[in-house]
């Protein structure tokens, strides 16, 4: 018998099917139902007998799907609706046991939770893989000096570990959101049913345990309704691609011609199917463009989420495609990162080219009259007034005569104005904390391998 007198429309079937996409989660349905028959079992819910079959019949199952054998009916809306049926094709009626005291609704948090907890700890284990790759970089350009800049404009010259490490710190910290998103995931939701509990003295403890939750869920309504933990691990994942981003951009303007400081290995490029001398450095560019596509499905996530009613709804349905896309994409751009960082050839001369015009050591030029005495906002108007002769006259700060370092102030010593310009004097001042002198790198660099995890 059946509640409804007509058949769904063949468009409904299609919309409201999430079998086309939630069939990844098959290991966890597998896995939690094997716990939950157990669990039936020893309440003495179901027979031991009915919880054998059950289990061969599951056996079964993810053989076929392991084997990609598994036979799905065009009437499975879901995956959970595809192993139930298969689970009873094999074990007969007592196949219909499994769902006892269980509901799609506490099924899909469940196998949701599992899916994303797992995710949460790939992505870790990528970022990982990534630190390790960045600080070998670092550690092997050390003193390597390059212009940092300010609005892509030249400013202070840093040594490239530095530069590195920046994306170190910028990982770690996204390493501890994604471990955030996992300790968000430590109470099992299996057991709410619908949404009220279940009619039948269960042991969701026991389940926790077995699926390697912490605790079980307190409250069967947040339970069902609850996908806080997809948020969590979306939004770890979009500052994390965002940050990819920016070392892809930087792998783009730094590989070009015009700045010359990194050539890529041709693994991680492609050629032009016009243009035989081209090199393009298309990982790079897709690192910097997949992030608004995460972004995208967080905040669509966040839409699907907004003002939905307590408690299932069928809106829900619409995390998986968001959450898998993620999971895929920044497992790839991950990857990506730390293959073009280990194979990334860096340019010594072009960089330091780079960074020895002599217009790069003004703050240095304004700061040694700082320690003349004279207050720092009066110093800022006499270097750049000296950068304005400079550049006006086509010459570099060196090339200023006395005179015209007198006129401008009476305490610039020329002989000191002159010292000051030596290259590494402008990097080696750097002496504060966290600053790219060489001494304070290494500290800097001490203290990230002391942070990096064990790859
Ligand atoms: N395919 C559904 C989803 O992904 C499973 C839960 C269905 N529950 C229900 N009450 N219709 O959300």
């Amino acid at each position: 018998m059946s509640r409804f007198s007509e058949p769904q429309d063949p468009v409904f079937r299609r919309l409201n099917a999430s079998l086309s996409f939630d069939r990844r989660l098959w290991p966890y349905d597998i896995a939690q139902s094997r716990a939950h028959a157990r669990m039936l079992a020893a309440q003495d819910i179901i027979g031991d007998d009915d919880r054998d079959e059950l289990l061969a019949a599951l056996d079964a199952v993810e053989a076929e799907l392991v084997e990609g054998a598994f036979d799905f009916d065009r009437d499975d809306e879901d995956i959970h609706m595809a192993i139930e049926r298969r689970v009873t094709e094999i074990a007969g009626p007592v196949g219909g046991k499994l769902h006892t005291a269980r509901s799609r609704n506490d099924q899909v948090a469940t196998d949701v939770i599992l899916f994303t907890r797992d995710a949460a700890g790939h992505a870790t284990r990528a970022i990982d893989a990534l630190v390790a790759a960045l600080l070998d970089a670092a550690e092997a350009h050390l003193d390597w000096p390059l212009p940092g800049y300010t609005h892509l404009q030249r400013a202070q010259p840093v040594y490239l570990s530095h530069h590195l490490l920046a994306y170190v710190w910028m990982l770690l910290r996204d390493r501890e959101r994604f471990v955030f998103a996992e300790a968000q995931m430590a109470a099992l939701p299996l057991g709410a049913g619908a949404l009220a509990g279940v009619n039948f003295d269960t042991d969701r403890a026991a389940v926790a345990t077995e699926l390697g939750f912490e605790r079980v869920a307190p409250n069967s309504i947040d339970a069902v309704s609850n996908r806080d933990f997809v948020l969590d691990y979306l939004a770890a994942a979009a500052t994390c691609a965002t940050h990819l981003s920016r070392l892809g951009a930087e792998l783009v303007l730094w590989s070009s011609e015009e700045f010359g400081f990194v050539t890529l290995a041709d693994a991680w490029t492609s050629g032009s199917s016009i243009m035989p001398q081209k090199k393009n450095p298309d990982a790079a560019e897709l690192l910097r463009a997949k992030a608004p596509r995460i972004v995208a499905h967080l905040s669509a996530l966040h839409g699907v989420m907004h003002a939905l009613p307590l408690t299932y709804n069928k809106d829900m349905q619409e995390d998986k495609e968001h959450l898998f896309d993620t999971v895929d994409t920044l497992d790839l751009c991950l990857a990506a990162a730390a293959g073009m960082i280990r194979s990334a050839r860096f340019h010594r001369d072009r960089m330091s080219a780079a960074a020895s015009d002599d217009l790069i050591a003004a703050t240095d030029v304004a700061d040694h009259l700082v320690r003349a005495g004279v207050p720092f906002r009066e110093c800022h108007g006499i270097v750049a007034g000296l950068v304005r002769v400079a550049v006006d006259s086509g010459r570099h700060l060196a090339d200023l005569s006395d005179d015209e370092l007198a006129g401008a102030s009476d305490r610039l010593g020329p002989a000191e104005f002159r010292g000051l310009l030596a290259q590494s004097a402008w990097l080696e001042s750097k002496v504060s904390e966290g600053g790219t002198s060489l001494a304070r790198v290494r500290e800097q660099l001490a203290a990230a391998r002391a942070a990096q995890q064990p790859v």
